[in-house]
């Protein structure tokens, strides 16, 4: 039973820290140089995790960290397994579950995405105003879990409006370049095509990623508030001539890696 799974997760993390984490985060590929901003009071491969699944993919560590920014305590996902891996969407998602069934009340969903939006340049961030879901499923699909939410949950306001607009006023400060969009939520492993690239401007997308979209559904079911960050790691196929590549993803989200790893920290210290 997944109620189950969640608890044997819990009760393993709860043997190396008491703490009661009030900010999940998790952390998109590349920018895991956030984890060195948290007073940290125990750190966990998820392969020692009872039911987490260890990521498989380069940039994306795969751990548990639980400690402090400032006065804050926050749990961080430092890693993320996604669908294109081959796991089930209840896999996916089941760390997010694991977050919000230890108490957290703000989730906060980063990744590294494509520009959708020929405004935009590689290193630039937007903030997730909401999403289309493109991945074909839906973590939620199956018999609906009561203790965790409702059937049919409402997703009128997924990424929350305050929260956003504390992120923005933050980047405006700091003076980071940002956007905010809507982030297309596809299933990969394949970047797009340019065709498929043309249909997501029509269908009003800012920006185009792999991750986020289960996880938020996942979150709102259990009635967290969330907010989405994306880095802009590069243009999307067509938006600039090129070809679309992981390194080119893992060197943007590098580069910026600095400035967002400082903001975040004010972010959840103000
Ligand atoms: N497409 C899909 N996912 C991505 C991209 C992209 O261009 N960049 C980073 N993640």
């Amino acid at each position: 039973m997944l109620l189950d799974r969640i608890k044997d997760a819990i009760d393993f993390i709860r043997m190396q820290s008491q703490l009661k984490p009030k900010i999940g985060i998790t952390l998109g590929s590349g920018l895991s140089l956030f984890a060195e901003e948290i007073d940290i009071e125990c750190s966990i491969p998820y392969a020692d995790i009872p039911h987490f699944v260890p990521p498989s993919i380069d940039g994306h560590p795969g751990q548990l960290v639980l400690g402090r920014v400032g006065d804050t305590p926050v749990v961080v996902l430092q890693g993320r397994i996604h669908y294109y891996e081959g796991h089930s969407m209840n896999q996916v998602v089941f760390p997010t579950r694991v977050l919000a069934q230890m108490g957290i009340e703000t989730l906060i969903l980063t990744n590294a995405a494509g520009g959708i939006d020929p405004q935009m340049k590689a290193g630039d961030f937007m903030i997730i105003t909401d999403h289309i879901n493109l991945t074909g499923n839906n973590p939620l699909i199956g018999p609906n879990i009561q203790e965790l939410g409702l059937r049919f949950p409402d997703m009128s306001e997924a990424y929350d409006r305050e929260l956003n607009e504390k992120l923005s006023r933050l980047l405006t400060q700091l003076k980071i370049r940002h956007f905010k969009g809507v982030y297309c939520g596809v299933s990969g492993p394949t970047y797009e095509t340019s065709a498929e690239v043309k249909f997501l401007q029509k269908i009003g997308g800012s920006a185009v990623g792999m991750s986020t979209v289960p996880e938020t559904i996942a979150a709102k079911h259990m009635g967290l508030r969330v907010c989405g960050i994306s880095c802009i790691t590069n243009l999307a196929t067509g938006i600039s001539t090129g070809k679309v590549t992981h390194e080119e993803v893992k060197e943007t989200a590098k580069k910026v890696e600095e400035s967002f790893v400082h903001f975040l920290k004010e972010f959840i210290t103000h």
